[in-house]
């Protein structure tokens, strides 16, 4: 199987760290006005303010690219604003997905008609039906197949898998991976701990069999390994059961929630794991590694990872960052330093993509470039 090209849609606007956090420190202020004498009286905490050197030391973020930033940034919202759209008009999500789409079918020399399925393989999918994939489908005039699934931020590698399964399995003879990700919109920009976590893009990709594959920058699955435990440190309770408790309605759990310092420490052993344990199966060592595409949620943790599989510090390079511009992009953001990074290497050489998050879950994928 091969994984034979990539497409990339950066959203328009782009909110740096000083923004962000004069935007919540201004908000911080009003709430903290408005609730004086409840603060006072220690029945709330104040708010304390977020800073940028906090945010740059403990995850490697810089900026952010997002569909609006003047809701997020004005204090008297701290969202994005995007307006709905009647549904004769392609659904925001779709939209994204098809622009990244469209470059993975050029970087894969593909024409829609020889494209049998499509997945739309993301943390935060906008409606339950009909599915976005089917879209997706629509709007590029593919025959055939289309679904949804969600792996939370390891979508794009459990697509990676299901996409190669099927087309091993001659359901297909070529499938268009998606994964487009308004992180925006789930992400509770009011929480201090987390409001510079995310960032909004979407990713594309085409897996295909080896023999058929023909883009200039097509590389052979070799193998992919995935891995979920339980776990409630990373999780958003938003879904259609909201509606019937009231009493939970607009509480923060309705949005992004996580224990980080807990998620660092328990998901860095699971993918380090979970990597140098596939790499042996193979018979792979990973000095062999050319590069690294890690999961791109912390700076701080890739090093970890890095450190663990490769048994030394990553040189330049070699586990490319897309955090400092990108931020956390869920299930996208191995994909994104998968496609800013790879074209450069020859014919033969191996790598490794991965990707982490709630569930846990976890993938790793290992990659030998084909052209
Ligand atoms: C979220 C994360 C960046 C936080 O970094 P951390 O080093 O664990 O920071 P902590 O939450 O322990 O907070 C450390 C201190 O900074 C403070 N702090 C938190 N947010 C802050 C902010 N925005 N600005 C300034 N200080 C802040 C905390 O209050 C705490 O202060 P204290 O020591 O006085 O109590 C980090 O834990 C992480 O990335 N974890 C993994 C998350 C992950 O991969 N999730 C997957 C999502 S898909």
């Amino acid at each position: 199987m091969a994984l034979s090209g990539t497409g990339l849609f950066t959203p328009p606007h782009a909110i740096s760290n000083s923004e962000l956090v004069e935007s919540f420190n201004e908000y911080a202020r009003r709430h903290n006005a408005a609730h004086a004498e409840a603060i006072a009286s220690g029945v709330m905490p104040a708010l304390a303010e977020s800073s940028v050197e906090f945010i740059v030391k403990a995850s490697g973020i810089k900026s952010r690219y997002v569909m609006d930033k003047h809701g997020v940034l004005d204090p008297a919202v701290m969202c994005p604003r995007i307006p709905e759209r009647p549904n004769g008009e392609i659904s925001i999500l779709a939209e994204i997905a098809v622009a990244a789409a469209r470059g993975a079918l050029k970087s894969a020399d593909r024409q829609a008609g020889e494209i049998d399925g499509v997945l739309v393989a993301c943390s935060n999918l906008q409606r339950p039906y009909p599915a976005i994939a089917i879209e997706v489908q629509e709007a590029l005039g593919i025959e055939g197949f289309a679904f949804d699934m969600n792996v939370a931020c390891s979508s794009a590698t459990f697509g990676l898998q299901a996409a190669a399964d099927m087309v091993a399995a001659g359901h297909a003879r070529a499938i268009l991976v998606c994964n487009p990700e308004i992180c925006s919109g789930h992400l509770n920009f009011t929480d201090r701990d987390s409001h510079f976590i995310f960032g909004d893009v979407a990713t594309a990709f085409v897996v295909e069999r080896a023999d058929t594959a023909r883009g200039a920058n097509a590389w052979e699955v070799l193998s992919t390994k995935l891995k979920t435990k339980f776990s409630n440190n990373i999780r958003n309770n938003f879904g259609f059961l909201n509606r019937t408790a009231p009493e939970g309605i607009g509480l923060p759990d309705k949005l992004f929630i996580q224990e980080g310092r807990k998620v660092f420490k328990e998901v860095v052993p699971m993918v380090s794991e979970l990597i140098v344990s596939h790499l042996a199966e193979n018979g792979i060592e990973p000095a062999a590694l050319k590069r690294l595409w890690l999961h791109q949620a912390n700076i701080n943790m890739n090093e970890l990872i890095a450190r663990r599989v490769l048994g030394r510090d990553p040189k330049p390079g070699e586990a490319p960052n897309i955090l400092e511009e990108y931020a956390n992009t869920s299930s996208a953001g191995s994909m994104i330093a998968f496609h800013k990074h790879s074209a450069d290497l020859t014919a033969g050489d191996l790598g490794h993509l991965c990707s982490f998050g709630a569930g846990y879950s976890a993938g790793s994928v290992i990659l030998r470039k084909l052209s």
